[in-house]
């Protein structure tokens, strides 16, 4: 394709082969649609994918960060620490507990939690961590957990973005010292429509994040309907609907069969533009952050010299959507939003996010792109730095 060969390239679309459909009729036909026998099923292979004792089917990774924080007891009066260079859910999570969000300004090169400010930030009242394994790259664990540990905090892993990252060679999700959540959304690496799963090693966190996820009715009450199940049931905790059900599973289950042919189209596409765009002194690219010995390449972002060009962020969006580029911003900094103003966050504390915001735009990156679309929005890329370079 060339550039005068406009075409309409989404900034995402879903990968759903003939397999994902077959096994979505398959279940329909069943008899069983909620939580059942492939949530479970799923629930096991996805736990042995990652290396984790237990993974809980959610309807969301956003079910899936509340419950983390829940089942190790955090609530009201409590203090938890995050990034403001993450989604609302991150932090919505934290307050619908009761909890009060603590920002902490990203490192430059990953863009996720700098570990180096964490225990300034650290009061009485802390009680947790949510680092979010940023676009795919993995935090510093390592440093992060030495710091829990010093100071007796839990930590709950945001990994929307990191289903097949590594972390010194290890799995986000494998043998996790606290929780880990994962996102099956729409645009995610493993995709079940709406969906995330919570894992962890820790047999009582599991035990109560099952329980609180289904209403907080007592174990096993979603067999109630079947043969040998008993409708006999206790409400233990007062609990969410937040369960997986089978239909997502279903899904769940073929895209981890095929996780591994996804993320070669995904890492073929992060090489094309890495070679189409490494020669243009106005855009720094992503790279793989010293200790992300793989790079889940769940979001493309490049950085803006915006210094060297006569065009804002914003200005390039638009001058890529004219061409048919659908692009995104991952993320407005949180402290942005109206919903936290009584937080009383201050730009000014976040310098690292604010230089990145300015500056920052993922392209587009997904399994189902083709080479030829790659390719239109490198030349097209490069069309408009050229044409607006100072
Ligand atoms: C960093 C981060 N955390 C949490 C979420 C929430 O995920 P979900 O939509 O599965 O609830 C998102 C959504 O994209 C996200 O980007």
């Amino acid at each position: 394709m060339s550039l005068k060969e406009k075409k309409y390239i989404p900034f995402y679309r879903p990968d759903i082969s003939d397999a994902e459909i077959e096994e979505v009729i398959a279940t329909l036909k069943s008899g069983w649609l909620a939580k059942g026998p492939k949530t479970i099923e799923f629930e096991e292979k996805f736990a042995q994918f990652v290396g984790a004792k237990h993974a809980i089917g959610m309807n969301s990774c956003t079910a899936a960060l509340h419950i983390s924080l829940l089942a190790a007891g955090i609530g009201a009066g409590d203090e938890v620490i995050t990034t403001p260079m993450t989604f609302a859910a991150t932090v919505n999570t934290i307050i619908h507990t009761g909890a009060k969000p603590v920002l902490v300004d990203i490192e430059s090169e990953s863009g996720c939690i700098d570990v180096n400010k964490i225990e300034e930030k650290i009061t009485k009242k802390t009680k947790a961590i949510v680092p979010v394994h940023y676009g795919g790259q993995a935090c510093d664990l390592d440093r992060i957990y030495e710091i829990a540990d010093k100071y007796g905090l839990f930590v709950s892993e945001d990994a929307t973005h990191a289903l097949y990252t590594r972390y010194k060679g290890r799995l986000i999700g494998n043998k996790p010292k606290g929780t880990v959540s994962f996102s099956f959304y729409a645009t995610k690496n493993l995709c079940t429509g709406e969906g995330g799963m919570l894992v962890t090693d820790n047999d009582e966190i599991a035990e109560k994040a099952r329980v609180l996820s289904l209403h907080g009715m007592s174990k096993n009450a979603w067999n109630r309907y079947a043969k040998g199940g008993t409708w006999k049931y206790d409400i233990e905790y007062v609990g969410f609907k937040y369960n997986m059900f089978d239909l997502q599973a279903a899904l769940g289950i073929v895209q981890l069969k095929r996780i591994e042919e996804m993320q070669k189209k995904r890492e073929r596409i992060a090489q094309i533009y890495e070679e189409g765009l490494k020669d243009m002194e106005e855009i720094e690219l992503p790279k793989a952050c010293t200790f992300t010995t793989q790079h889940s390449w769940h979001l493309y972002i490049i950085k803006l010299k915006i210094e060297n060009l006569k065009i804002n962020r914003d200005e390039f969006i638009d001058l890529l959507k004219e061409r048919g580029i659908g692009t995104s911003v991952h993320f407005i900094p949180l402290y942005y939003m109206s919903a936290y103003k009584d937080y009383n966050f201050n730009p000014k504390d976040f310098p690292n996010t604010e230089d990145w915001w300015k500056r920052i735009v993922s392209l587009p990156l997904y399994p189902t792109m083709c080479e030829d679309e790659v390719v239109y929005v490198v030349e097209n890329v490069r069309d408009i730095i050229k044409k607006h370079r100072k």
